[in-house]
């Protein structure tokens, strides 16, 4: 029997010309993510559309992974937080979220940051057991008002910055 090697991943910033692509991937994982969790109200009103505006105002920062050319991950960042991280399901577990998850924070190094933060709820527990496994420390929870009626704990993970030295470059902003 043979064996069909998988491509390596590529980790490579947003060209506009795959923004559509990218708001179709973040709209499908955003709703596998969160339908058994949010109103099915919630997670109906977002929208192709809703994603692509999302990702146009973040596209500087965002980054895609790639298995050949299929789309299988995607990151952004905002200020010293890394905002979006996420693998398309049938993917998970190979090390693409951790390959996101550098790049990501390499580029918050490259701005001067010495900490990056990330935030998760507390009911998503392959994303708290990623960021544990990854180093990061659990700095604290806020109950959030998702909406009217719907509380949930949203959890703060921080992690000093690899190569970085305290008190040279910006803490966070
Ligand atoms: C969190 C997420 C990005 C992880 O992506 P991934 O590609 O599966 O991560 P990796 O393969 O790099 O995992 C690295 C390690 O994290 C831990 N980990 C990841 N998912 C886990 C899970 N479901 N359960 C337990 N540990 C997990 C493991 O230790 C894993 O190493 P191992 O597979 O060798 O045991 C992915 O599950 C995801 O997209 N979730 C939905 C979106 C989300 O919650 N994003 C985070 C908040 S923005």
């Amino acid at each position: 029997m043979s064996v069909v090697a998988l491509p390596r991943v590529r980790v490579e910033p947003l060209d506009q010309e795959d923004l559509d692509m990218a708001a179709v991937f973040l709209l499908k994982v955003w709703r596998d993510t969160y339908r058994r969790t949010l109103p099915r109200r919630i997670v109906e009103e977002r929208s192709t559309g809703y994603f692509r505006d999302y990702l146009k105002k973040r596209a500087s920062t965002c980054r895609l992974a790639w298995l050949g050319d299929r789309l299988v991950g995607l990151a952004t960042t905002q200020q010293n937080c890394v905002d979006d991280l996420w693998v398309a399901p049938r993917f998970r577990r190979r090390g693409i979220g951790t390959a996101l998850l550098e790049a990501a924070t390499g580029g918050l190094r490259e701005r001067g940051y010495q900490y990056a933060q990330a935030g998760c709820e507390d009911f998503n527990d392959s994303a708290m057991a990623f960021f544990d496994r990854a180093g990061w420390d659990c700095i604290g929870g806020d109950s959030i008002t998702l909406t009217p009626g719907y509380r949930v704990n949203a959890m703060v993970f921080s992690r000093r910055l690899p190569g970085t030295v305290e008190g040279v470059g910006r803490a966070g902003d």
